[in-house]
């Protein structure tokens, strides 16, 4: 008897329907998992294409209240803000200041769309003339002292409204400094977002055209994490939920799948995968020649990302992803 159902195993019978696939799926993708990624200038009357991300902007902040109504219009939760300063120094300063683009990004996102919700990246790499994420001294990124900065970077972003700050420039304890510093300055209820999987990868190229981040010289291997490496992974999430981390992250996403894995299995803590620049750029060169088919493509590796693990989807495919699902 065993041995008779063993050898009719039937495993079609539940994919014969759309109704009956549906019915047995086992992760379900949905708008409400997705943050989209935003590049904002200094300046006014900016809209400018992303040649290296195709159908990726960077906006003025007094062009972003149509972006931000059309985000929220799609039922996407949350945006994760990048800027563009008016100038660049050895420090960063321009990263702390209350009257910077990022800053008045927040405010004016807070009025447009006041359920939105907020998310910072906090890295020094888009505002130091050098390009890397902290100090230079003796021609090295100096940890420690790039501390304080990221925490106050973090404070100033609170204060001017943003809901969650993610520290991406993979320094140790950054998470405790910028704990710390948004719990002395009395933003005990703001939670952070930890890049603490970030890797140094090839994926971020587009990106650092957006952001115009590219590191002047070297590159940022003696920080981000080398790809071989998931126990490692683990360490660095360990070390953030110990600091504080309310979420923890993975980046880059599809080449990473097996950390996101890991890291679902060792954490509690909502898990976030970023799917960067890079993959993102593929997917859409790809079908521009008409390679693939970008809609079913891209609902499968967004897919990808809910089974291996991941609650949140950090993705410039958002706010195309949102409309597929609701064949709006
Ligand atoms: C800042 C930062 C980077 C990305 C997110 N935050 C670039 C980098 O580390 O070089 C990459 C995002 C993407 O490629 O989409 N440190």
């Amino acid at each position: 008897m065993t041995r008779e159902l063993q050898g009719n195993w039937r495993l079609r019978r539940l994919r014969r329907t759309a109704g009956l696939r549906r019915l047995v799926r086992e992760h379900e993708l949905d708008a409400g998992d997705f943050v989209y990624p935003l590049f904002v200038q200094a300046g006014s009357g900016i809209n400018a294409p992303i040649d290296a991300m195709p159908g990726q902007f960077r906006y003025s902040v007094d062009r972003l209240p149509e972006e931000i109504a059309e985000i929220a219009g799609l039922g996407i939760p949350a945006v994760l803000l990048f800027g563009l300063p008016e100038s660049k120094d050895e420090t960063g300063s321009g990263a702390l200041d209350d009257g910077g683009v990022v800053q008045d990004a927040i405010r004016s996102i807070r009025s447009a769309a006041p359920d939105l919700v907020v998310i910072t990246d906090v890295c020094l790499c888009e505002y130091t003339s050098h390009g890397h994420c902290g100090i230079i001294r003796g021609g090295d990124v100096d940890n420690d002292s790039t501390l304080p900065l990221l925490a106050d970077m973090a404070v100033s972003h609170a204060r001017a409204g943003a809901d969650i700050v993610a520290p991406s420039a993979m320094m140790d304890g950054q998470v405790h400094a910028i704990r710390c510093g948004l719990d002395a300055a009395g933003f005990a209820q703001t939670p952070i977002m930890a890049y603490s999987a970030k890797f140094a990868s090839a994926f971020y190229g587009p990106f650092r055209e957006a952001a115009d981040s590219a590191p002047q010289f070297g590159n940022r291997r003696g920080y981000q994490m080398d790809s071989p490496n998931v126990r490692e992974a683990l360490r660095e999430i360990a070390a953030d939920v110990a600091q504080g981390a309310d979420l923890v992250m993975v980046k880059p996403g599809l080449p990473y799948l097996d950390v996101v894995r890991a890291a679902r299995e060792a954490t509690d803590l909502p898990l976030a995968v970023y799917n960067v620049s890079g993959e993102y750029s593929m997917v859409k060169a790809a079908a521009e020649r008409g390679w693939v088919d970008e809609r079913a493509l891209t609902l499968e590796l967004l897919t990808a990302f809910k089974r291996a693990g991941a609650d949140i989807v950090i993705t410039y495919h958002a706010k195309e992803a949102a409309r597929w699902l609701t064949g709006s």
